[in-house]
C-alpha cells in the first residue's frame, strides 16, 4: 500500500513550540515524500466548550500557521474535519468496535477530564474513536504527532485490527506513529515536569508562536532553570528536567543533537546559553509568527484552502467508507 499520513491538530487557544517542535514541523519535513492530510480538528475541539467565533477563528489561525511553517496547499490536503462527513460517519462504526475497557485506559481523558469526571462530555470520552476515524477513513499509513499522542494512535490500531478481525477482512491498514526529533515532548518554561500546553493558565509557561522577538527573549530568560552550570553529559541533563528540556529545545530548533548541544555548551552557565538560545529561536520562530500575521489579515484566501482541501479529502475518504459500510452489511452502500 502506498504510504499516507495524516494529523490533526485542534482550533482551541495558542499554538506554542511544543504543536511546532512536536507536529507541525515534522509535517513539513514529511511533505513530498508522502501523500499528506493535515487537518484542523474542529470536532475534536468541541469535546471541551468552545466559545463558537473564537472556534472560526482559531481554525483560520491555526491553517494560517500550517501555511507559515512552509506547507503547500497544493501539494498537501489541508481542511478542516467538519467539512468531511466521513470522519463521523466512520466514528460511528468504530464506537461498536472499541471496547469502553480500552477507553477507560485512556490517559487524556482522564488528565482531561479530572475531578469532574461525571461531568465531562460523551464527546470527550470518544475523542479517541474519532481520533481512529480520521486517520482510517483515509486509510493513512503513517501519522505523525507528539509523545502525547502515542496512546491513541495504539488504539487506532487496536480498533483497525479487531474491525479487521471481527469482519474477517484486511481492510484497515495498522497505522504506525511517526514521532521523532529531539523535542517530543516540550516542557513547560515554568516547571520541567509539565507538559507545555495550550490551556496553562501561564503565559511564561509557553512560547507562542504569534509571540514577537521582545516576548520570546523575555520568556526564555525567565524560563526556570536550576543554579548550576550547564551539564557535560546526557545521563546528568536527564536527572534536570529544566535543562533537559531546554537543551532539547535548543537541539530540535537548531537540527543537531542534544549531544552536540551539551558539546558546545556544558559547563557554561545557563544566561550565556538562554541568550544564545533566543537568537536561535527568534531566527527559527520570528519569519513563521510575521507570515501567520500577514496571512490572518487575508481570511478569504485561507478559507479558500480549506474549502478546496476538505473537496479532496472527501473525495478520498467517500469509497473507503463506501466499502467499509458494505463490509458492515449496511443496505445501499
Ligand atoms: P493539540 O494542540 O493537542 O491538538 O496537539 C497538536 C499536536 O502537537 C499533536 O501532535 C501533539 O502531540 C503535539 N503537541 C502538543 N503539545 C506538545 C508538546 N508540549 N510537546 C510536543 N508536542 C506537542
Ligand atoms: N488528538 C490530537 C491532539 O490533540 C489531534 C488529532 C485528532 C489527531 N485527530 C488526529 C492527531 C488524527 C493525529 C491524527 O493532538
Amino acid at each position: 500500500m502506498a504510504n499516507r499520513i495524516f494529523s490533526g491538530v485542534q482550533p482551541t487557544g495558542q499554538l506554542h513550540l511544543g504543536n511546532y517542535l512536536g507536529a507541525i514541523r515534522n509535517f513539513v519535513a514529511l511533505q513530498g515524500d508522502y501523500e499528506c492530510l493535515y487537518c484542523m480538528v474542529d470536532m475534536h475541539a468541541i469535546t471541551m466548550w468552545q466559545d463558537p467565533k473564537e472556534l472560526t477563528q482559531a481554525t483560520r489561525t491555526v491553517a494560517a500557521s500550517f501555511l507559515a511553517a512552509g506547507l503547500d496547499p497544493k501539494r498537501n490536503i489541508i481542511f478542516n474535519q467538519s467539512r468531511v462527513p466521513a470522519h463521523a460517519e466512520l466514528a460511528w462504526i468504530f464506537n461498536c468496535v472499541a471496547r469502553l475497557g480500552w477507553l477507560n485506559r485512556m490517559t487524556q481523558f482522564k488528565e482531561k477530564a479530572g475531578k469532574q469526571r461525571e461531568n465531562a462530555s460523551v464527546g470527550l470520552y470518544a475523542y479517541p474513536v474519532l481520533m481512529a476515524a480520521d486517520i482510517l477513513v483515509y486509510k493513512a499509513t503513517h501519522v505523525p504527532v507528539g509523545e502525547d499522542q502515542k496512546q491513541h494512535l495504539e488504539l487506532t490500531r487496536d480498533i483497525a485490527q479487531k474491525f479487521n478481525h471481527d469482519f474477517g477482512v484486511e481492510f484497515f491498514p495498522i497505522t504506525e506513529p511517526i514521532i521523532q526529533g529531539e523535542a517530543t515532548r516540550v516542557m513547560s518554561l515554568r516547571d520541567g515536569t509539565k507538559k507545555m500546553s495550550k490551556s496553562d493558565p501561564s503565559d511564561y509557561s509557553r512560547i507562542n508562536l504569534t509571540d514577537g522577538p521582545d516576548q520570546i527573549a523575555d520568556k526564555i530568560r525567565k524560563a526556570r532553570t536550576d543554579p548550576h552550570p550547564l551539564p557535560e553529559t546526557i545521563e546528568e541533563l536527564e536527572k534536570r528536567p529544566e535543562a533537559d528540556n531546554l537543551v532539547g529545545i535548543y537541539a530540535a530548533l537548531d537540527d543537531i543533537t542534544r549531544h552536540q548541544v551539551l558539546h558546545h555548551f556544558g559547563g557554561k552557565l545557563f544566561s550565556d546559553f538562554k541568550a544564545q538560545l533566543i537568537d536561535l529561536a527568534v531566527a527559527r520562530l520570528g519569519p513563521i509568527g510575521t507570515e501567520m500575521q500577514r496571512l490572518v489579515k487575508d481570511p478569504d484566501h485561507i478559507d479558500g484552502v480549506l474549502a478546496n482541501g476538505a473537496e479532496r479529502a472527501a473525495a478520498m475518504a467517500a469509497p473507503i467508507l463506501r466499502e467499509a459500510k458494505r463490509i458492515v452489511g449496511f443496505l445501499g452502500a
